[in-house]
């Protein structure tokens, strides 16, 4: 985790995976405390494409030099300054071929070359599991990488929490909140799908925080008569609306999660259509009017809440140190209060669920909620 401490001129900086609001606070915390400390700092384009595909971008435009004057007020936009790919693994690199056929190739060398020509001593990887599991292979073999996680999925291990969660929350909740109004006006049931992957930390905060009556979690696969029974039960009380958050990766108990398109190289699989699912079936099993409404990438729009602002400046600034002090090979994390770095090879590749015994699903179902299980 520790080297010795060599001279650093000049950092880069990359985006990976789906963008997270909160990006661009990373980006202007890690520029600037770079800046203080004299150092340059390069933002690589594209995840690593900047540097791999530099043929796709106006010359010298593949990585450019972020000045004081270039993050300046940039905390509060969402996206990302850089661009971002989630198809762009220096390890599993999709090349194309003459007959118009992709395959996947090991460009780890073409980048760490390509870094060496720009004269990088180290580099910032800002990513979810994908983007530092790559940060944490480039380290195997010799660059100084520090990691940032980045996801509003909230699903890395290693930290209490990731910057882009809360917003995402915030957002869904936000929108569960404007559901309930015109479901119960038309007494109709509404399945709210939600991001997430294979975690529901989405569904499960943002059903809280709305209100939703059931809330369906990959973590716990669902049986739909419970949810049907839920809704039989609030009609006979005069409740005869009701909200159903549904994490994109959530299954029914002994079946599939539903996919919204083919994989392709080097992407990961598509999640999505398992609120339709639901909806229409919650429709059958009870004979009311049932709607579903997807939220989808809304969730990684907008601008970042304080929360995730502050967060992504405190890892951005962290990760600066963390290198200043010759940590590499880690990613800074937020333990308790404090941001410490833990060690790359401890958290890369390793997803954290909602756990089965914490206090917030405790809380779900001390309030009645119905997480069809
Ligand atoms: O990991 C973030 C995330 O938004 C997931 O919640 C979602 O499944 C996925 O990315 C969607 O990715 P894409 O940008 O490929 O649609």
């Amino acid at each position: 985790m520790s080297a010795p401490i060599a001279t650093i001129r000049r950092i880069a900086i990359t985006t990976g995976g789906g963008d997270a609001p909160g990006l661009n606070a990373v980006i202007q915390a890690v520029t600037r405390a770079a800046l203080q400390r004299g150092w340059a700092c390069l933002g690589i384009r594209d995840g690593y494409d900047g540097l791999l595909r530099p043929e796709r971008y106006r010359p010298g435009d593949g990585c450019i030099a972020l000045t004081a004057e270039r993050v300046e007020g940039i905390a509060s936009l969402g996206g990302t300054l850089l661009g971002s790919t989630n198809q762009g693994n220096p390890f599993a690199y999709p090349v194309c071929q003459a007959d118009g056929s992709t395959v996947l190739a090991d460009r780890s060398q073409d980048l760490l070359d390509a870094l060496a020509r720009e004269q990088v001593d180290a580099l910032v990887a800002v990513g979810g599991d994908g983007s530092l599991a790559i940060a944490h292979r480039l380290a195997q073999r010799g660059l100084r990488v520090v990691g940032v996680p980045k996801t509003i999925d909230n699903d890395l291990d290693g930290t209490v929490t990731t910057f882009g969660f809360d917003t995402a929350v915030a957002f869904a909740s936000e929108c569960i909140d404007r559901l309930h109004t015109t479901a119960a006006s038309h007494h109709r049931i509404i399945a709210v799908e939600v991001m997430g992957r294979y975690a529901g930390w989405i569904a499960l905060h943002a059903g809280l925080a709305g209100g939703a009556h059931a809330i369906l979690l990959p973590e716990l696969p669902f049986d739909l008569a419970r949810v049907a029974e839920l809704v039989r039960q609030r009609d006979a009380q005069g409740l005869s609306h009701s909200i159903v958050v549904v994490a994109e990766g959530a299954h029914p108990r002994g079946g599939e999660r539903t996919l919204s398109g083919p994989a392709e190289a080097g992407h990961a699989e598509r999640l999505g259509g398992m609120g339709e699912q639901v909806s229409q079936a919650l429709a059958r099993l009870t004979g009311k009017d049932a709607r579903c409404v997807v939220l989808g990438h809304l969730l990684r729009g907008g601008s970042p809440s304080a929360f995730d602002r502050v967060a992504a400046l405190r890892f951005g600034a962290a990760a600066v140190r963390a290198l200043a002090a010759g940590q590499h090979d880690v990613m800074v994390a937020l333990d308790g209060n404090d941001v410490r770095p833990v060690s790359l090879a401890d958290v890369a590749g390793r997803m954290k669920a909602v756990p089965l015994d914490g206090d917030t699903l405790a809380t779900a179902r001390d309030l009645g909620l119905c997480l069809g299980a």
